[in-house]
């Protein structure tokens, strides 16, 4: 299958794995990678610069096929040193990069003068829009239903991508809720140039997360996510456990007067615990709603060529099959 994010990023299959915090690791972005996807190396669980630098030789060691590092911008009290992650991305001869969160405006001449190509992942028609005023050269567009941070706006794919594909002239891919050849072809008919998948990573053999998780993921169904942090406009999608209950009811009992630091207990330094240790209740942790089509525990490379050959028989057979001779 060719499209513009194929040929943008030179990968055999429209398939993009999105930068999850303590999951992004060099062996998952390598798996996904020599599957032909594009796999995404998370800069930030990167302690520092000098860390990145090295997460990304071993991805190398591991793969010759093109992978890409995350660089997110979120709302925090001490800003990361960017500047020395973008050295060490440069430095390392990746050619890909996804930022999220903030506007990544100021960091664009360097990376884009150093040959690299920008994804910017957001969750709204303008922030889409404003991605593709200021330079960049695709972007991902995060639907309602997508694990992490889906804006304020909830506003659901069936609807995002359609709008966005209105609007873009740049290619996009369609995030959120993606699981399978279903996905896919739903969104290459909405207008998307390919997908990108968070939750549907990590339940793979590849993925160097806890066991627990991975099994979390496949006992979970559609109604086992909920919305963290919204009365502080940081909403996260989490997969329900104690820790979410708890906050919840802080969120609940102080209604307008939540502040950060009342609900750190539950997502301050959380990641390592679960995605390490496998303490499922240990804070509040992203997932999608995507979780209710996750049954198995794939390889990355099952996982995509299912994608692909599904895909196939699904356009060929089923949408051409419908059509009148
Ligand atoms: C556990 C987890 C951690 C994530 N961490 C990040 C992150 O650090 N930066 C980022 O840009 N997106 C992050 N995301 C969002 C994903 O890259 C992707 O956009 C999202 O998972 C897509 O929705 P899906 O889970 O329905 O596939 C995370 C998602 C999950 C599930």
């Amino acid at each position: 299958m060719k499209t513009r994010i194929t040929e943008l990023f030179n990968i055999e299959h429209p398939i993009i794995q999105g930068g999850m915090h303590y999951v992004g690791f060099a062996e998952l972005a390598a798996a996904v990678s020599n599957a032909g996807g594009l796999g995404i190396i998370t800069g930030l669980t990167q302690k520092t610069p000098a860390d990145l630098a090295k997460e990304i030789a071993r991805c190398r060691k591991m793969t010759d096929n093109p992978f890409g590092v995350n660089l997110t911008f979120l709302p925090t009290v001490t800003s990361p040193d960017y500047p020395g992650y973008i050295s060490a991305i440069i430095e390392g001869g990746v050619k890909i990069v996804e930022t999220a969160g903030r506007n990544p405006q100021e960091y664009l001449p360097r990376l884009q003068d150093a040959g690299v190509k920008v994804i910017h992942k957001c969750t709204s028609v303008r922030h889409a829009l404003k991605a593709e005023k200021i330079g960049c050269d695709a972007v991902s567009v995060d639907g309602f239903e997508c694990g992490g941070h889906p804006g304020e706006d909830d506003i659901p794919n069936m609807i995002l991508l359609p709008r966005a594909a209105e609007e873009l002239k740049i290619p996009f891919v369609a995030s959120g809720g993606m699981a399978d050849a279903r996905s896919l072809v739903a969104s290459l008919a909405l207008g998307a140039d390919g997908i990108n998948m968070g939750t549907r990573f990590i339940a793979t053999k590849e993925a160097p997360v806890h066991e627990n998780v991975k099994q979390a993921i496949v006992a979970a169904t559609e109604l086992d996510t909920r919305l963290v942090m919204r009365p502080l406009r940081n909403t996260e999608r989490v997969l329900h456990n104690a820790a979410v209950e708890r906050l919840l009811e802080k969120e609940a009992s102080l209604g307008k007067n939540l502040r950060f630091e009342d609900i750190i207990e539950e997502v301050a330094g959380v990641y390592p615990k679960i995605m390490m240790n496998g303490n499922m209740d240990a804070g509040v942790w992203s997932c999608g709603m995507v979780a209710g089509l996750i049954h198995d525990i794939p390889t990355c490379k099952e996982l995509i060529d299912r994608i692909m050959s599904e895909a196939e028989a699904l356009i060929r057979n089923r949408l051409e099959g419908m059509l009148a001779r």
